[in-house]
């Protein structure tokens, strides 16, 4: 379909869709678009073609897709104000850091801001700070990457590396997400960057958020801190850090808010980028150095006289049994089953809460592949665990030599969406949470 659009309107695509600028001049997010350069529009993703000079297009659309011409440029005053501010740093590298509710704009925001320092040649690194609706890395990491040429859509990237946190909520891995980007922002800072861009998570309503965000900003000590905001979402996390120097954008008002639903099936498109062209491989466990807290196979079975004493009490012997420091996980056959009140017993013995899982619940859990010098290789699926050949199964696009697995907390299915993980009936308030994201 072709049309013509006149200066000063803009051009709102959602995806899927794909567009193309025949003739006129076009803007996505401060990044100028070539003639005839095709550019695709993700489901679930709306993009503002702003007509600088009166513009032919010719697009398609996929099912669902929405093409809308509005007038005036959606792209709001206070962010090129935004870029101002950045324009002439104090110091290298300068730090940024965005922060703002769910859907505010805050992926978009950095884009722009990217595309208008690459324009002057700037050194520009993101670190992507969302678990839940990640830009750079697959869903449920921390991770970065350089830019070196304008960019439309972040999703396009490729992380330089990635750390798993393995969930898509922060609320219950806190310390690990501030560790991971500490990680990553020494990556960035050994390259010599002229800035670093931040982007965060949007979840920003409540004390414990609250608490969060300021942990973060603390712990990256951001040489400027832009809050996106609508109206006034983010007002008692701006009285908690006073201290620094903070600039608010606005929400562009054509956002379109992603329902929880939305949100995930965004998350399966990510899975699918990142498990495609993936096979099942298997490794003994003693190859490898498991990072694991939900089935701890990590762990070793520890104190040798302890885990004998726990069989004598369960009354039998589990195919697997961690003890770890909150509480004891256990791993069984599909179709045994324990006498509660012999769990009852260990627990009362040891102090620790029992948490048994049946042999094949483990199948779909995320997990994260490294190097031996925990550089990141991809992501996996776990297909089986088998306790007695001590061997595991995944399925991964990842070919080279793994030293080092994280298990996550999500569950996938054979469809790579996401389910529910057993021990969750003890987790309901994290679920409760992870339902935001
Ligand atoms: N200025 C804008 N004009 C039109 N659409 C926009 C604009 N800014 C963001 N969007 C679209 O709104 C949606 C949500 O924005 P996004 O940047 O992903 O928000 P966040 O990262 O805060 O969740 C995206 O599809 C994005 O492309
Ligand atoms: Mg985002």
């Amino acid at each position: 379909m072709n049309q013509t659009i006149e200066k000063g309107k803009t051009l709102l695509v959602d995806g899927p869709a794909s567009v193309s600028v025949i003739s006129g001049k076009v803007e996505v997010f401060g990044f100028v678009l070539g003639n005839m350069r095709k550019v695709i529009v993700r489901e679930g993703n709306r993009l503002p073609f702003v007509v600088k000079e009166t513009a032919t297009f010719d697009s398609s659309v996929g099912e669902d897709a929405n093409i809308e011409e509005v007038n005036g440029n959606t792209i709001p005053t206070s962010w090129v104000k935004a870029y101002e501010e950045l324009s002439k740093p104090e110091v290298k590298p300068f730090t940024v850091m965005v922060i703002g509710p769910v859907d505010s704009g805050k992926t978009s925001f950095c884009t722009f801001l990217i595309n208008k320092l690459l324009i002057k040649r700037q050194k520009v690194a993101i670190l992507d700070g969302d678990l839940g609706q990640s830009d750079v890395g697959p869903p449920c990491t921390v991770s970065y990457t350089f830019v070196t040429k304008p960019i439309i859509d972040l999703f396009d990237l490729k992380a330089r590396n990635v750390f798993f946190v393995g969930s898509t909520s922060p609320s219950r891995v806190i310390n690990k997400v501030i560790e991971g980007l500490a990680l990553l922002k020494q990556e960035i800072l050994s390259n010599n960057p002229d800035y670093v861009i931040i982007n965060t998570d949007g979840w920003v309503k409540g004390e414990d958020a609250v608490n969060y965000k300021v942990q973060l900003i603390e712990k990256f000590n951001p040489d400027i801190i832009f809050f996106i905001q609508q109206k006034d979402e983010l007002a008692s996390l701006l009285n908690a850090t006073e201290k620094f120097r903070k600039v608010m954008v606005h929400s562009p008002s054509v956002i379109k808010q992603r329902s929880k639903e939305k949100r995930r099936r965004l998350r399966e498109l990510a899975y699918i980028k990142y498990l495609r062209n993936a096979k099942v491989r298997s490794i003994p466990l003693s190859w490898v150095k498991i990072e694991d807290e939900l089935i701890g196979l990590g762990w070793n079975r520890g104190n040798i006289r302890q885990a004998k004493k726990i069989h004598e009490l369960l009354g039998m012997i589990p195919l697997h049994l961690a003890e770890m420091e909150d509480r004891i996980c256990i791993v069984i056959g599909k179709r045994r089953w324990i006498n509660p009140e012999n769990i009852k017993k260990v627990e009362e013995i040891t102090g620790k809460k029992v948490v048994v899982v049946h042999k094949g619940e483990e199948e779909g859990l995320l997990m994260a592949l490294y190097d031996s010098e925990r550089k990141f290789l991809g992501m996996g699926s776990l297909r089986e665990l088998d306790y007695r050949r001590k061997i595991m199964k995944l399925y991964t696009p990842v070919s080279e030599k793994i030293s080092m697995v994280t298990l996550g907390r999500i569950k996938l299915d054979e469809n790579l969406k996401e389910t529910q993980i057993f021990m969750e009936e003890n987790h309901l308030d994290f679920t409760m949470f992870e339902n935001l994201f």
